[in-house]
């Protein structure tokens, strides 16, 4: 079947058979592999990606869900030019990351969390971020990085507009 919908700004078509996972049409059709598998089963949120603005495990929805829907991905996140996102630049600030490999669904999943729930405390980010699984850092820098992305994302919503 084909499904149609929105990539990180731009149209995408992809041909594939309905029980085909939203995360393996967005790495195997569309070559977009920064978003990864790590549990294949919901666990490890390694595959989340912002669909209509908010985070979901990609593993977990079928590519036949996502019909006309907007959809972001770890690719989409930074400015066009190469500027990091407020939120992967607290991720480099901090050294939120080890091997990497749960990062992208960790930016995009905290992203989400700092959208909707501004200013949370170290203790509230462990709880919203218990859909990630980290097997190297302890999470530690990762709850760092969180607080200051979202201090970052603020302070980005807030900048005057150059004249
Ligand atoms: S690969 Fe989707 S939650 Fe682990
Ligand atoms: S940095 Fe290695 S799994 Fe998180």
């Amino acid at each position: 079947m084909q499904v149609s919908f929105t990539v990180n700004g731009r149209a995408a078509t992809v041909d594939a058979p309905p029980n085909t996972f939203l995360v393996h049409a967005i790495r195997e059709h569309l070559h977009l592999t920064g978003t990864h598998v790590g549990c294949d089963t919901a666990q490890c949120g390694a595959c989340t990606v912002h669909v209509n603005g908010r985070a979901i495990k990609s593993c977990n929805v079928l590519v036949a869900q996502v019909a006309g829907a907007e959809i972001t991905t770890i690719e989409g996140v930074a400015q066009p030019d190469g500027t990091m996102h407020p939120m992967q630049a607290a991720f480099k600030e901090c050294h939120g990351l080890q091997c990497g490999f749960c990062t992208p669904g960790m930016v995009m999943s905290a992203i989400d969390l700092c959208t909707y729930h501004p200013n949370s405390s170290e203790t509230e980010i462990r709880a919203l971020l218990d859909g990630n699984l980290c097997r190297c850092t302890g999470y530690q820098n990762i709850v760092k990085a969180v607080v200051m992305g979202g201090q970052n994302m603020t302070a980005a919503a807030t900048k005057p507009v150059a004249a």
